[in-house]
């Protein structure tokens, strides 16, 4: 490993003692190692415009940034043990290539700031990722939602309640995109606050421009309070990782509902092929397993919460326990991430067996609709409840369940599913 940039005369660096304090962790670094750079890059702007490098150190500096960059993502430069992190291996690069003015671009910052801003870039692209999604999912659902329904049992306790149909489901998901790609939005919104500038975690004594870099780094404000920037570390991960949870939580349920469908026993859904997969050894199989992993997703991305909240018992201020939130984000995000990636194609090619979806339809199902019928007519509920009960599984004899759909004009229901209204709603994100 080059010298620690921290390496003090007199004190031996012990091998075993290094490797645990770094571990994987400029390996990690790849992860966010480009916003490393383009903050650099703006912290360099902001050095230049207090006349702490000159312009053409400044100029210097910038297009061995970029070089930099570009090695990197071609792989000339390659991001490994031979530096403590990645944070060095951008100032050790540029002291080797540019000597003094590689030398002065740490000048009013720390490691602790510039290790925030990166992750505070990556998690604001992963954000955008999650929306896009998101929205992806809920205009799959919204499409199928306005073909022909066709009926469903609904369920409540996983027994037969009353009719739904395919377009309810579709809906239903719908609005939980919708909703999932807002909260994307807000926590973007809630995040997009420039940490760099704060130094080690209490400010400097100069006058850096921290409006420039906010602004060069296209952040919506400032994060004002050098304290609260260490604070927000973790927690600002934490709000991302429950934003991705919350889409993953629909997703674990939908995922739920389609294995129960393809089962043999119920027999309503056909997966695309793809989606599938044999058995070893029972030659008989097509296995959801796809869709079991979407829903086994939710664990992954819920964990990394978790694990980022354990690490945050701490004091204020920076505490070396931070570094390892760094591989429980990058795993929670990307295993998410992926995971909705695969929905809108899946959904948008699954298809529905109406005959074994129509003769799960019992006419008790048509209870509640009889019920409540007669209770418009006049006859207090209660009283109506109860003669639909006792003539139990007759209530509903003759009735279909179109008919049931139809006369569901309870807004959102069967008969009113006001898919305009979520169109609407989904529109609003498109800008
Ligand atoms: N790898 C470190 C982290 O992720 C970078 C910051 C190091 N700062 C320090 N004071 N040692 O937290």
């Amino acid at each position: 490993m080059t010298q620690p940039l921290w390496q003090k005369t007199g004190i031996q660096i012990d091998a075993s003692i290094m490797r645990f304090l770094a571990g994987d962790d400029v390996i990690l670094d790849r992860e966010f190692f480009l916003h490393d750079i383009a903050a650099s890059k703006a912290h360099v702007e902001g050095l230049a415009n207090i006349a702490l490098v000159s312009a053409d150190e400044a100029a210097a500096l910038k297009r061995e940034l970029d070089a930099l960059g570009e090695d990197f993502r071609s792989g000339t430069f390659v991001l490994d043990e031979r530096y403590e992190d990645g944070h060095s291996a951008i100032e050790a690069r540029l002291t080797e290539r540019l000597g003094d003015a590689g030398r002065r671009v740490h000048t009013g910052r720390s490691r602790n700031d510039q290790v925030l801003v990166a992750t505070r870039l990556w998690l604001k692209e992963k954000l955008k990722a999650l929306d896009s999604h998101c929205r992806a999912i809920a205009r799959v659902c919204l499409e199928r939602a306005a073909q022909p329904a066709v009926p469903l049992p609904g369920y409540t306790h996983l027994q037969r309640a009353v009719v739904s149909s395919t377009a309810m489901w579709f809906a239903g998901f719908a609005e939980g995109f919708i909703d999932n790609a807002f909260r994307a939005r807000s926590t973007r919104e809630l995040i997009d606050a420039n940490p760099l500038g704060t130094a080690a975690g209490y400010g400097v004594n100069l006058k850096l421009d921290r409006e420039h870099t906010t602004a060069a780094l296209g952040f919506a404000r400032m994060q004002v309070s050098p304290i609260y920037a260490q604070l927000s570390r973790g927690k600002y991960e934490m709000a991302v990782l429950e934003a991705i949870g919350a889409a993953m939580l629909d997703v674990r349920r939908m995922a739920w509902d389609l294995s129960l469908f393809t089962t043999a026993e119920f027999d309503f859904v056909k997966l695309p092929a793809e989606y599938t997969t044999g058995s070893s050894i029972m030659p008989n199989k097509r296995n959801p397993d796809v869709v079991e992993l979407l829903r086994a997703s939710y664990a992954s991305v819920a964990a990394a919460r978790t694990e980022v909240e354990q690490l945050l018992s701490l004091p204020s201020g920076y505490q070396r326990d931070l570094q390892f939130s760094k591989g429980a984000l990058f795993r929670g995000v990307r295993h998410g991430l992926m995971a909705l990636e695969l929905v809108p194609d899946l959904l948008a090619r699954l298809r529905w067996n109406e005959p074994a979806m129509r003769a799960a339809i019992e006419p008790a199902m048509y209870a509640t609709d009889v019920a409540i019928e007669q209770a418009a007519a006049g006859v207090p509920f209660r009283d109506a409840y109860r003669a639909a009960a006792e003539a139990a599984a007759s209530t509903g004899a003759g009735r279909t369940p179109e008919q049931s759909l139809d006369q569901r004009v309870s807004p959102g229901s069967g008969g009113d599913l006001r898919l305009d209204e979520l169109r609407a709603r989904l529109g609003r994100l498109d800008v």
